[in-house]
């Protein structure tokens, strides 16, 4: 049987952390704050943008929710990005998407001041993560190098694999493992015979979006399960990209949905806002 990767509680311990810096940093004169920008009424974004609001406020980080009608054009959206690329309260600018079919999301996120950047997503910003050298970490990928870290599971020289290579996810999270030495395999839809790859992985990483993808016949005796994936059931119920309930067996440890990645990503995006605060001022 696994250990099992408490994301809600190693997430509780980081926000602490950021909660004491926040202090810190307020008697030194400087008060972090995160715009976040809505533009439309999905019910997921709704729910996302409200949970970064709350997140904010309870490490003592100000945030202000910008909800902007679908109709908004993109020439409006750019024209808000950039009055608040002007505004020193604000440290942080973050668009949720996806935003509406008549805007370009490459379009707005590239307006965003790079230092304001803090879902890492800027041709910039991806680039310094891509080079070792940056500025911020993408969410998602820093939140699973944090969950390693803070488990004390060595990267270093060992087999992962990924599977998916979306730009948020699987493509940085390349860099970020690479970085710590892994050797690192990128898998996707084209892939062939994928069991070979997973079943060679010390560290695997599901991040596809596809229910129980992974299957037990797919991982080594003793890996490493690292679940991004979040997708709704028909009852209800939320569950990964990993068939959980036939891994956990054949894993060390093992990331459970929900309570393992997902609280990490919004935890990264509150450390994020804090290095805004600290290089802008
Ligand atoms: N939509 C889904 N995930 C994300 C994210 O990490 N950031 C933003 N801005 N939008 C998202």
């Amino acid at each position: 049987m696994a250990i099992i990767i408490d994301g809600k509680k190693v997430s509780t311990e980081v926000r602490n952390e950021i909660k004491e810096e926040v202090e810190c940093l307020k008697a030194e004169g400087i008060n972090p704050g995160l715009a976040v920008i809505i533009v439309g009424d999905n019910p997921a974004s709704q729910v996302y943008v409200r949970n970064k609001g709350r997140a904010c406020e309870e490490v003592g980080i100000k945030s202000e929710i910008i909800a902007l009608p679908a109709e908004t054009t993109e020439e409006e959206l750019l024209s808000k990005i950039d009055e608040l690329n002007e505004r020193k309260d604000m440290n942080g600018i973050l668009v949720q998407l996806p935003l509406p079919k008549h805007i370009n999301e490459k379009s707005v996120i590239d307006r965003i001041s790079v230092e304001k950047d803090v879902d890492c997503f800027s041709n910039e910003n991806v680039g310094k993560v891509v080079i070792g050298s940056p500025r911020f970490l993408p969410c998602t990928p820093a939140g699973v190098m944090e969950l390693l870290k803070r488990y004390n599971i060595e990267v270093a020289g060992k087999n992962c694999c990924i599977l998916g290579r979306s730009n948020i996810v699987g493509k940085p999270l390349f860099s970020l493992l690479l970085a710590e030495n892994g050797t690192v395999t990128v898998c996707h839809s084209k892939t062939e015979n994928l069991s070979e790859i997973t079943k060679n992985a010390d560290i695997l990483v599901a991040a596809i979006g596809k229910p129980k993808f992974v299957t037990a016949d797919m991982v080594k005796d003793g890996a490493v399960i690292i679940d991004v994936g979040i997708n709704r059931m028909e009852n209800g119920k939320l569950c990964g990209d990993v068939d959980y309930d036939a891994v956990v067996d054949k894993a060390s440890y093992i990331t459970p949905v929900p309570g393992g990645c997902g609280p990490m990503t919004i935890t990264m995006l509150l450390k994020n806002t804090l290095t805004a605060s600290k290089i802008q001022k």
